[in-house]
């Protein structure tokens, strides 16, 4: 096929997607709402993705920009000289690595465990799950969703390796309480991360804008490692996070070596082991771009978004914030009965806007997530007339409600024995006669709300393993 009409086709697959710039979508992507930006990424990108991350000496320009970046990582998160990092895929493999090197740091530790509040992302559960280690998942508090300092150092033992922080939840968007759970960590000589990876390029920005931001970086003592993602808050183009360790010595278990075979030695610093320089090198172009100056305009700019929405939903009938968001993120529940917030979503999708659903857990109610960007300024009260007609709508149609037949066969299933045919059944339930995301959710996300987690994910998986079978 001619290269023209293979991009035309591409062009015309991407217009079925979500929007990735001009603030209509509230999850998933970032958008710094700056002309030029894209353009010099895509150039960056072009000028090293063949390049190949693993072997840095024969790529030395790769090393470079590696370190350049951890360098100003580390300046802006309360680094010292002792601190090094690396550059990895994203926030889950950041979060991976970091469980990794505190699970292979501690060879004494038969059956390793880490300890999480429970508003920790699923990226720690990811890493327990591939690298065997035990979760402890520690309740956050009720009313603030933050993580319980006296709760978390009660479940420091003997056997934990590593303690989470969250600055701030995904979920949620409030800062964990850094310090007591830190020095806990440091008392009983555990590591402790913070998962920095959505705030931890936008926080400082909003302490030197004069936000009362808590203390939440390496600066902290007891703090050992730190992620922040740079295709988030960096506003570069997906595929980087940074992982910080206080010293080298903490971040020396994360590295692989495997002499073991008659090819070269694998020597790698990530899971991966051949590595694009492309992304690298297009998030090494947008932070010398915007520099120090550029993001604290950013942050500048999404603050006024984020104040402006919240003032607006929190005063907005029907609906209410949950938690005091320090961040960019929201998340809005439903202040009354006669509606279901996850119409509100579908009713936002109609008006051309994405918000996120998020199921109940815990003392979370069913809400709505919104990662806000700077490309959100400026139409902030057009997305609030939108919500608020939205919800207007969502009352003249009710709760979304099921019969007994559905809550009753949901109830019978076993996540365990869940066959194609089952799975079937529930699709057909659904109203889907095949498996595709429908236009209005809220009924699918009503009987998945129903099913408890485990239960949630294995309907997940088979609904994943059809979607990506070809010609399904
Ligand atoms: C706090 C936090 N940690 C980790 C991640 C995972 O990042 P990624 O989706 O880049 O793997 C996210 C993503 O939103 C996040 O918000």
């Amino acid at each position: 096929m001619p290269a023209d009409r293979i991009l035309d086709d591409l062009r015309a697959l991407r217009a079925g997607d979500l929007p990735t710039h001009g603030g209509r979508t509230l999850a998933y992507v970032y958008d710094s709402g700056l002309s030029g930006l894209d353009e010099l990424a895509a150039g960056a990108h072009a000028l090293a993705s063949s390049t190949n991350g693993l072997d840095p000496t024969a790529f030395p320009s790769l090393l470079r920009m590696e370190n350049d970046i951890v360098a100003a990582a580390s300046a802006l998160l309360g680094g010292g000289p002792a601190t090094v990092g690396t550059v990895t895929s994203g926030g889950t493999e950041s979060c991976m690595l970091a469980v990794h090197a505190a699970r292979a740091s501690r060879g004494d530790v038969t059956r390793p465990r880490i300890v999480v509040p429970s508003t920790a992302h699923a990226a720690f559960h990811k890493a327990a799950h591939y690298f065997h280690v035990e979760v402890a998942t520690v309740p956050v508090s009720p009313d603030t969703f933050t993580a319980d300092p006296e709760a978390m150092a009660a479940a420091i033992d003997d056997r934990t390796v590593l303690v989470v922080v969250s600055a701030p939840s995904y979920a949620h968007g409030v800062v964990d309480p850094v310090v007591p759970v830190a020095a806990a960590a440091r008392e009983r000589g555990v590591r402790c991360h913070v998962d920095a990876c959505i705030g931890g390029w936008v926080l400082p920005y909003f302490r030197a804008l004069g936000e009362d931001v808590p203390d939440f970086d390496l600066s902290v003592p007891g703090v050992t490692s730190l992620s922040v993602d740079l295709h988030k808050y960096a506003y570069c183009p997906k595929g980087t996070s940074v992982l910080l360790h206080a010293d080298a010595d903490l971040r020396r278990p994360q590295f692989f070596a495997s002499a073991s075979w008659p090819g070269y030695t694998m020597l790698n610093s990530t899971l991966q082991s051949t590595r694009s320089g492309g992304p690298l090198a297009a998030a090494w172009a947008v932070l010398n771009h915007l520099g120090d100056d550029g993001y604290r305009s950013l942050a500048s700019t999404v603050l006024s978004a984020t104040r402006t929405l919240r003032a607006g939903i929190a005063t907005m009938d029907g609906l209410r914030l949950q938690g005091d968001p320090r961040s960019t993120l929201l998340s809005v529940a439903a202040d009354a009965d006669d509606f279901d917030v996850f119409t509100v979503a579908d009713e936002m999708t109609e008006r051309g806007w994405y918000l996120q659903p998020q199921f109940g857990f815990e003392s979370s109610a069913p809400n709505l997530h919104l990662t806000v960007t700077a490309a959100n300024h400026g139409t902030e009260e057009l997305l609030l007339a939108d919500l608020a007609a939205a919800v207007a709508s969502a009352r003249r149609s009710g709760p979304v409600t099921m019969g007994p037949e559905v809550t009753s066969t949901i109830a019978g299933l076993d996540p365990a024995e869940l066959t194609p045919e089952a799975f079937g059944a529930l699709l057909a339930m659904a109203g889907m006669t095949k498996v595709a995301a429908p236009k209005r959710m809220a009924e699918v996300n009503a009987m998945l709300a129903v099913a408890p987690p485990p239960l949630r994910e294995r309907l997940l998986v088979e609904f994943l393993s059809v979607l990506y079978t070809p010609g399904s």
